[in-house]
């Protein structure tokens, strides 16, 4: 049986190396994106992975938007909460929006993409979730209290959410990336990031496929028995 797959944020970055590992796997896959129409559209010229465009820290534009999916491609076998967005700055300098829109985007496009896709999971007793949060959620970042709590919070919600869906044959577990070679760790000041490559023992950053590789064994049929875990990946920056 194919399953269908939808990964958000999933023309980029991280994002992108899920969307090919799925595939790889023999899934059909969906990405959703936001934002940039020109990457959307090069990625799928690229991989033929069809990219479907919503804000899903937008509620009414998530439900819609999956509802879209289920009619035009099939119904939602795996969700990968990969969509995420930074808005650093130290506290005294971070307005309440930057605040408001990384918990919105990052910790509530969870629950949105949740909402849309969980029901008929739970219905349908199949179904895996990965939620990619962040070493920075595990173990903080100067200048990230927005992003690290949103990050956090999605740990906080695997775990819950694994509760819910165990008898129903629905897995929910978490992937915790260090920093990887993406658009969105370029954004970080050169020195700053050169001092955190040098705190990582493996000595660099980290790709994507090598997060890809840890969701796509989530999402593998024989990982029943796996739900509510979250592995890191990070290069042996933090340990615990
Ligand atoms: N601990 C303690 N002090 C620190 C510090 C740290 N980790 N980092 C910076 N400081 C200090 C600096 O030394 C400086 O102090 P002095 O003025 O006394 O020298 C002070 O804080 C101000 O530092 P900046 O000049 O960097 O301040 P800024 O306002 O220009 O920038 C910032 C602040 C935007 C937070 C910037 O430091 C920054 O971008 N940091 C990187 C944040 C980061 O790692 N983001 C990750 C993005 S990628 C991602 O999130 C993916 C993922 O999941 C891993």
């Amino acid at each position: 049986m194919t399953r269908v797959a939808i990964v958000t944020g999933g023309t980029r970055g991280i994002g992108k190396g899920i969307c090919l590992a799925l595939k790889g796997k023999g899934m059909t896959v969906i990405a959703n994106y936001a934002r940039d129409d020109t990457a959307a559209a090069a990625f799928t010229e690229e991989t033929g992975i069809p990219a479907y465009k919503w804000n899903v820290g937008d509620h009414e534009a998530t439900i819609e938007g999956c509802a879209r999916v289920a009619a035009e491609v099939g119904l939602i076998d795996v969700l990968v909460n990969n969509a995420g967005i930074t808005r650093d700055g130290t506290l005294h300098k971070m307005s309440f929006e930057d605040w408001n829109e990384v918990i919105r985007v990052n910790l509530g496009g969870c629950f949105n993409m949740a909402k849309a896709t969980f029901p008929g999971m739970r219905e349908r007793g199949w179904g895996r979730i990965v939620n990619i949060g962040s070493v920075n959620g595990q173990a903080g970042q100067y200048g990230q209290v927005n992003y690290a709590a949103a990050k956090s919070g999605i740990h906080g919600f695997t775990k819950a959410l694994a509760q819910e869906g165990a008898k129903f044959g629905v897995t929910v577990n978490a992937i915790a990336p260090g920093y990887v070679d993406t658009d969105m760790v370029a954004a970080v000041p050169k020195p700053v990031l050169d001092k955190i490559i040098h705190g990582i023992p493996v000595g660099r950053l980290g790709h994507a496929d090598e997060i890809a590789r840890g969701v796509a064994f989530f999402c593998s049929e024989n990982a029943i028995f796996v739900t509510g875990s979250t592995l890191s990946i990070n290069g042996g920056q933090h340990m615990y």
